[in-house]
């Protein structure tokens, strides 16, 4: 790291030398101006903090202050001067102004003072790219894929980003990228730089989750020996990811909601309204339509949730976007493994783009990640992917018997099988089927299949 640059700024030459002589013993690069054209100027050029004279021949200190901050918000600023009255110091403050030190003063505090102001500048230089590179991974751009479905999702996470709406809703089976998704959300929002704080609803119990969301106040239950802040509160200004909202007990639901539309809650055991400003965004790879139907899900949240819904698509529906995640994902592993990964074989890829992929994008994730611990050479073959040459090979072992065969029973047959190993649940038979949601919907209709009533 370079010397860091400190400007001087006096009109009087013995001032200037002896602070130049001083810094730059502690090691600093030093430059110096005597006039307010002369400070700007220098300025201009780069440097990291200032001792400016209040007294100037062309102006005064606080007029070279506001066009510092005006250029370099960042830029710390020391306010050195012998006619302090307090209304100056007042007005030097307001203009951002870091410090003020009287004149006469001594070299040792302004050494120590300058030290103290580098140190903070530094500081928050770290915070900002520590900020900025975890905004980085977090672009629209890191959600991998051009197909249609997954670029209209791109576009209304950037659009939905980018307004300060609220709530949103995230749908998708498990392994569609929910959590990226909220992700990409608020990083790319304003409320990037405030915290994003996630919480899983189903890993809790009722009693924790609320205490952990709306905080509690001291004594609140048996346990409460403190007082402490919930997730709202800690993440004023930022993000709450509610994951597994579909699982959430139905009085906390209540709650939720009631905090959704009026953007104030109590702690447990408090009676004070806290008001906060958090976007909630929550995620289910659950049908709560289905769910309010019965009536596990209230109504009035779900309505409330579901003004932005954005659906994340199935990894099946958009097999054209395969070839590119195998390729970010060997990418990504041969970094993490250091290993030389070229790419997968053509007959790997057929078949990683016909399996079902019923764990989406994770379950291709773990699957690439697998075939790259275990491959010695550059290739991935189809070996590699064993649950997909299963399914595979089964696919392609069917024979035709001599005998020919009713194609339209046997798919019948297939769609049964495939309802009832997953207890009709459409999505998940589809799966299995290899199909999307509305062609297992047009199979249900062309077999006129039925669930049977419950018993
Ligand atoms: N479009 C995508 N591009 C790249 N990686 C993705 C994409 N979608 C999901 N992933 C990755 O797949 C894994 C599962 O995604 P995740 O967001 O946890 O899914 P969900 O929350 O829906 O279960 C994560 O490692 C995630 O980074
Ligand atoms: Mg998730």
């Amino acid at each position: 790291m370079p010397a860091p640059t400190i400007l001087v700024v006096d009109d009087e030459q013995l001032i200037r030398w002896s602070l130049n002589e001083r810094l730059s013993q502690a090691g600093y690069q030093v430059v110096e101006a005597d006039t307010v054209k002369s400070a700007i100027e220098r300025h201009a050029e780069g440097v990291d903090l200032v001792l400016l004279d209040y007294r100037l021949p062309d102006g005064d200190g606080l007029s070279v202050l506001k066009a510092i901050k005006a250029a370099d918000p960042d830029t710390l600023v020391i306010m050195l001067t012998a006619v302090s009255t307090v209304d100056t110091a007042v007005e030097a403050m307001k203009q951002g102004a870091f410090h003020f030190a009287n004149k006469p003063f001594n070299l040792d505090e302004i050494a120590l003072l300058v030290e103290k102001a580098l140190e903070t500048t530094r500081l928050r230089r770290e915070v900002k790219a520590l900020r900025a590179s975890q905004s980085l991974p977090y672009s629209v751009d890191r959600i991998v894929g051009n197909s249609r479905a997954i670029a209209d999702v791109k576009a209304l996470l950037a659009k939905v980003a980018a307004s300060p709406a609220s709530t949103v809703l995230l749908t998708g089976e498990s392994g569609t990228g929910k959590d990226l998704a909220a992700k990409v959300l608020h990083y790319q929002s304003a409320r990037a730089t405030h915290p994003f704080m996630n919480i899983t609803c189903s890993a809790l119990a009722e009693t924790i989750l609320e205490s952990e969301l709306f905080g509690h106040e001291r004594g609140a239950f048996t346990d409460a020996r403190q007082q402490k802040r919930g997730l709202f509160e800690s993440a004023d200004g930022g993000t709450v990811f509610l994951d597994e909202i579909g699982e959430m007990a139905p009085a906390l639901q209540a709650k939720l909601l009631r905090f959704l539309e009026e953007k104030t809650f109590k702690r447990v055991g408090g009676v004070a309204d806290i008001r906060v400003d958090v976007r909630v965004i929550a995620a289910t790879n659950r049908d709560l339509e289905d769910e309010v139907k019965k009536r596990r899900f209230r109504e009035d949240l779900y309505y409330r949730l579901n003004v932005l819904p954005i659906v994340l698509p199935p990894l099946r529906a958009r097999t054209e976007d395969i070839p590119l995640l195998v390729r970010y994902f060997v990418d990504a592993f041969n970094q993490e493994f250091r290993k030389k990964v070229r790419g997968v074989s053509d007959e790997a890829m057929r078949r990683l783009q016909t399996y079902g992929w019923p764990g989406n994008i994770r379950e291709l994730r773990n699957a690439v990640e697998r075939a790259m611990l275990l491959v010695d050479g550059t290739e991935l073959t189809a070996d590699q992917f064993p649950i997909v040459s299963a399914s595979a090979r089964l696919t392609e072992g069917v024979a035709l018997p001599a005998t020919g065969i009713d194609l339209e029973q046997l798919e019948r047959s297939l769609v049964i099988q495939a309802l009832e190993r997953s207890g009709w649940n459409q999505s998940r038979a589809a799966t299995l089927l290899g199909l999307n949601r509305d062609q297992i919907r047009y199979r249900i209709e062309k077999f006129k299949l039925q669930k049977p009533a419950a018993s």
